[in-house]
């Protein structure tokens, strides 16, 4: 039997067949990942994201003047315009210092269990104090932070507007909340990914659901699962196969340095996958920059799997249909120096 499409004939067994094929795969990609919500997150009791905190916290995200230089902003190595990264291999800042790691992307971090290539932040606003301070990033102190922002009658108020009630509303406790704050607002729902999820078979190509399969059925998602595709798991970098020097540096041993226990030299956060596609180039070392070569790579190192061209291209089709709305955020106006304002330092 066949039924008339437009003018083709399609056998009603092959459409059948498609059908219960998109069902079996939404069903098994369920089993795995989750969708991203199209509402920003809350947080809790932790932080509370009034419009006053996230309006506060963009101010601060994109203000410079948290650097000890002047120059860096969370903006310059997380930059919202292009997935939240700053497309080098790794780091620039303070003092043209190159830092030793890639910057992941902010981008739906929220959803993370932990911070950090290693994890060793357990929260956005835990994080946020680290970049401030790091003597590679923007090498500034909690008081000259502190100084800067009480030296500024536009962030005197915007901090009493976002912490009401308090005493002393600019602290840099509370600019680490109000950057969290203004951070969990960074997430990209509606993917193709997410609307196949959903139930629109037509989201995805034939070639990205077959990707979809073989991510799965290959043991990519026994790591890289949930709904940020990883984000909430540690690994070996090299459970079958360790990768060369020149993409795994031999100083950097991961969340060893974080937990100091035999064994977890080399271990790493399974990367979140969202949005992958914006965010080249690849690994902490940030060696690699070619998407299909990094999925050769976590096949080989990861599973001992020597994937054919045709299956790692179905792959990284796949991977692209993580790419979701992105958030578009209005570079806010800064308030202006006072006449106490710290001079910035070279
Ligand atoms: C990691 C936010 C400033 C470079 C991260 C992460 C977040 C973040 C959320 C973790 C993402 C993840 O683990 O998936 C911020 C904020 C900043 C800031 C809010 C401003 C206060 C900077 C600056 C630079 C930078 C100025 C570059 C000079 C990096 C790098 C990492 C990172 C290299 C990875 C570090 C590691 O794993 O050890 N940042 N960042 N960040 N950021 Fe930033
Ligand atoms: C990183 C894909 C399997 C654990 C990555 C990255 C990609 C990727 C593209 C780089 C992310 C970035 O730079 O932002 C895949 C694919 C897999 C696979 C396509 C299947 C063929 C696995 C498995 C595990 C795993 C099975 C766990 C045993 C990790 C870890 C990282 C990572 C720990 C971070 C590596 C680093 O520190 O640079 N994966 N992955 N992956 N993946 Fe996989």
């Amino acid at each position: 039997m066949a039924v008339a499409v437009g003018t083709a004939l399609v056998p009603l067994t092959l459409a059948g067949a498609a059908l219960a094929d998109d069902a079996e795969l939404r069903a098994l990609a369920k089993e795995n990942f989750e969708i991203i919500p199209m509402q920003a997150p809350q947080l809790g009791d932790a932080n509370v994201m009034s419009r006053e905190r996230v309006e506060l916290g963009k101010m601060l995200f994109f203000d410079p003047r948290m650097s000890r230089s002047g120059l860096f902003s969370c903006q310059s190595c997380h930059n919202v315009g292009i997935g939240g990264v700053d497309g080098l291999e790794t780091s620039i800042g303070h003092g043209w210092q190159k830092g030793p790691r890639n910057a992941p992307t902010m981008l739906n971090a929220v959803y993370n269990i932990a911070q950090f290539w290693d994890g060793r932040a357990p929260d956005l606003a835990a994080q946020a104090k680290g970049p401030v301070q790091a003597g590679v990033e923007m090498n500034n102190t909690p008081e000259n932070v502190v100084a800067t922002l009480s030296s500024m009658p536009g962030y005197v108020d915007a901090f009493a507007a976002a912490f009401p009630g308090v005493n002393d509303p600019i602290s840099f406790d509370n600019f680490a909340l109000a950057v969290e704050a203004f951070e969990a607002t960074l997430v990209t729902p509606n993917s193709k990914f997410d609307q196949f999820l959903l139930g629109n078979d037509g989201a995805m190509s034939d070639q990205e659901k077959a990707g979809l399969k073989l991510f799965v059925e290959t043991g990519c998602a026994a790591c890289h699962n949930g709904i940020n595709f990883g984000g909430n798991g540690y690994y070996p970098f090299g459970v079958v196969e360790t990768p060369g020097a020149e993409i795994l540096p031999e100083g950097d041993t991961g969340r060893f340095k974080v937990t100091e226990t035999a064994g977890e030299e080399y271990v790493f956060r399974a990367a979140p996958l969202r949005n992958i596609a914006l965010t080249a180039p690849y690994f902490h070392s940030g060696k690699v920059w070619d998407l299909r070569e990094a999925v050769a790579v976590m096949a080989n190192s990861q599973l001992g799997a020597a994937l054919e061209p045709g299956q790692i291209d179905d792959i990284v089709a796949f991977l692209g249909t993580l790419t979701g709305e992105q958030p578009e955020v209005v570079h806010p106006i800064l308030p202006v120096r006072g006449a106490d304002t710290p001079k910035p330092e070279p």
